[in-house]
């Protein structure tokens, strides 16, 4: 597998610094250029990052000593020294809309880790182990956009990547009809620590602006169809949602209770989960892990803390299966957000593109 050249715009940010740790070490990807706002540019990406780094592990070699560029304005110089970027700014969603397209039309690939272009009708959206077949939209959207390599593909939010997996080798087989579920988030998915949030110390606060309306159309999208190069969403099956976030540093749970048109049995529930693998584990991609959803007896797991690096924090763990009252079953997942559900996810989806060509 030849190395490609990979820059990240906003590799200051929280998510940029996970994506800068995982790019250090890809067998792959070789970090050739590093982006952030007017404050960061200029500076080495060490000074940049000096007071404010959040990984464990020290800021790594190749990273060090890179100059930090500006993502607006950089645009060209970024493109000439990479094969493709990951993204993770923040800023308004018609800005990273309009950068994201910016890299894309002077034939730079994009795979964000943003929002922005999520419901954009010919941008995949996707978790390489539900929908890979959506990245056949990329011949039409550089038709759109006017290039021949130039494309942005995002993944989709980290609060549905612990239940969506889950859910997903059910879905067609039993008919899967309805979901409530109930996320329990940690605060690196606000890009915060205990440090930078104190008011989350002994507290639960029951909301999260724009989250339950993610939670409940992004799963529509990634079991949508590929029809006149457009994704078309599903429109079922119905799922309601409410989000939470929580005094833990990183880790998603979700309590999920589902109904199915043909109620499977517990172990058939569990066979499908301990037999489901996919694409990324065919092609055995770098990042993926050997098995996706990982079933605990126990009945105290999975828990934050114990059980969200799992396989590098890429695997999704599942638990509690038993028989509810007013749906079919009611059960409990953890992904870990930052790895799967940000920036490993976003490696994961680069890899895949890779190994299917859309980046050469
Ligand atoms: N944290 C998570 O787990 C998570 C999960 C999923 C999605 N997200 C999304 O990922 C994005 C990044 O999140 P984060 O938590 O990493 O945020 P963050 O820590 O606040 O970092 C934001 C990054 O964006 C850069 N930036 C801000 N304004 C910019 C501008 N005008 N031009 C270029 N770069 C600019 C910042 O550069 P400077 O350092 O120079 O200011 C920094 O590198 C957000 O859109 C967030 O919603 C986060």
């Amino acid at each position: 597998m030849k190395k490609y050249k990979v820059g990240v715009i906003g590799a200051t940010g929280m998510v940029g610094q996970r994506f800068v740790t995982l790019i250090a070490r890809h067998p792959w990807f070789e970090l050739t250029e590093v982006a952030a706002s007017a404050r960061s540019a200029g500076r080495t990406y060490e000074e940049a990052v000096a007071g404010r780094w959040l990984m464990a592990e020290p800021v790594p070699d190749c990273a060090k000593h890179l100059t930090v560029k500006r993502a607006e304005t950089d645009i060209d110089e970024i493109c000439a020294h990479v094969d493709f970027v990951f993204s993770a700014v923040d800023m308004k969603k018609n800005e990273i809309q309009a950068l994201e397209e910016a890299y894309a039309r002077r034939e730079c690939p994009v795979v964000s880790n943003n929002s922005a272009h999520r419901w954009t009708p010919d941008v995949p959206m996707v978790v390489p182990e539900i929908n890979p077949e959506h990245l056949e939209v990329i011949p039409f959207q550089r038709k759109r956009l006017g290039t021949k390599r130039g494309f942005i593909a995002v993944k989709s939010n980290c609060s549905l990547q612990s239940y969506v997996p889950a859910l997903h080798p059910l879905k067609d087989e039993f008919g899967l009809e309805r979901a409530l579920v109930c996320t329990y988030q940690a605060i690196s998915g606000a890009g915060k620590t205990f440090e930078t949030f104190p008011d989350i110390v002994d507290n639960v606060i029951p909301f999260i602006g724009g989250e339950e309306e993610k939670s409940e159309q992004e799963p529509l999208k990634l079991w949508g169809k590929v029809e006149n190069g457009v994704i078309v969403k599903a429109d079922a099956p119905s799922i309601t949602a409410q989000c939470f976030r929580v005094a833990c540093s990183d880790g998603h749970m979700a309590a999920v209770f589902a109904s199915f048109s043909k109620k499977p049995t517990m172990e058939e529930i569990k066979a499908r989960w301990a037999s489901f693998s996919a694409l990324p584990q065919k092609l055995e991609l770098p990042s993926a892990p050997k098995q996706f959803l990982h079933y605990f007896e126990e009945e105290n797991r999975p828990q934050t803390k114990l059980d969200r690096n799992l396989e590098n924090g890429m695997a999704v763990s599942v638990g509690r299966l038993r028989e509810d009252t007013q749906y079919d079953y009611k059960f409990v997942c953890l992904s870990h957000n930052t790895l799967r559900g940000a920036a490993g996810g976003a490696i994961l989806l680069a890899e895949l593109l890779c190994a299917q060509g859309y980046m050469d």
